[in-house]
């Protein structure tokens, strides 16, 4: 394990058993690393395993085998887990695409963003909170005269900065965010992806980003891991992923991103993915520097 190693996932795997005869094998076996100040991003398409991976690191779903590790601590048994608890949950915050819709809506937008620091105590005089609280709105690009508003009151997107700011208030190691903007319009999309830019390049934060659309992960992701069926089946560079994909699923996938020339995209071939001849039993290899697919 590397020092900026702030995420290890090892062999993680996750299977539901449904009933005696049937199990679900959400995720099985997966390794990646999220490496301090970075964005990796998991895509794939629905049910390939993504939320579980994030339940994992959130330790809603201890490990059936292998392990996560968070800053040397291992968290994906439940008996571990509480033991690297406090270590862990201040410095963990997740983001999802509910996220907006699950604010109290009896809550003020000031009281949301600042019931994280109350609870934990971060702040000792009112004053200070109040200047912590209009610090962390405009970070996220919120006027602090909305700070007297009532989620219902104010548009989704802008429910959604109120949600990232309240993560963002305790300064955590690592930001989880499971499809952040999938339920946005797409103009809003664009905007908080800009914040999410904005809050890794300025503020130097660490995302564990989930997204099931690889084109908007694009430029946003250091390194991207493409899942299939509950497995990594490639996982490098961003730019190198789109430069050099090597597994038949990440081509098919890459062939289906629209391009902004109507032309084109009308005759452009679809690369399709023969679900049939996938064998989730080869092993993760070495395909290019930082590079590996599953063969
Ligand atoms: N608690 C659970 N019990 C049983 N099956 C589950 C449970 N959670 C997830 N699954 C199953 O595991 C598989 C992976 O689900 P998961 O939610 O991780 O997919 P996902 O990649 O996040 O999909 P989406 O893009 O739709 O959010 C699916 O088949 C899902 O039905
Ligand atoms: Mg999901």
């Amino acid at each position: 394990m590397s020092e900026s190693d702030l995420l290890r996932v090892v062999d993680y795997h996750k299977h539901f058993h449904i009933s005696r005869n049937f199990t679900v094998k959400a995720v099985d076996g997966i390794s990646f690393e999220v490496r301090s100040g970075e964005v990796f991003s998991l895509v794939g398409e629905s049910g390939s395993g993504k939320s579980t991976v994030a339940k994992g690191v959130m330790g809603i779903y201890p490990a059936n085998k292998g392990e996560i590790y968070f800053k040397g601590h291992l968290i994906s048994d439940r008996k571990s887990y509480k033991k690297a608890r406090k270590h862990v949950q201040k410095d963990i915050q997740i983001v999802f695409q509910d996220s907006a819709a699950a604010l109290n809506p009896r809550m003020k937008v000031k009281d949301i963003i600042s019931e994280p620091l109350v609870v934990n105590k971060i702040f000792p005089s009112k004053g200070e909170l109040i200047e912590r609280i209009d610090e962390l709105m405009l970070q996220v690009g919120l006027d602090p005269l909305f700070k007297n508003k009532y989620p219902n009151e104010i548009s989704g997107g802008q429910r959604q900065r109120v949600a990232i700011a309240r993560a963002i208030g305790l300064n955590p190691d690592l930001i989880v965010a499971d499809e952040p903007v999938a339920s946005l319009d797409v103009s809003i999309q664009a905007q908080i992806i800009t914040l999410f830019e904005y809050l890794r390049e300025e503020k130097n934060f660490t995302f564990f980003f989930i997204a099931h659309d690889l084109a908007l992960v694009r430029y946003i992701s250091d390194r991207v891991g493409v899942m299939y069926g509950g497995k990594i089946v490639e996982i490098c560079p961003s730019e190198e992923l789109f430069k050099n994909p090597w597994h038949p699923y990440t081509r098919s996938l890459l062939s289906a991103i629209p391009v902004p020339d109507p032309i084109y995209e009308k005759q452009k071939p679809l690369i399709g993915f023969d679900k049939s001849k996938f064998n989730p039993n080869g092993a993760m290899t070495k395909v290019a520097d930082d590079h590996y697919a599953l063969a």
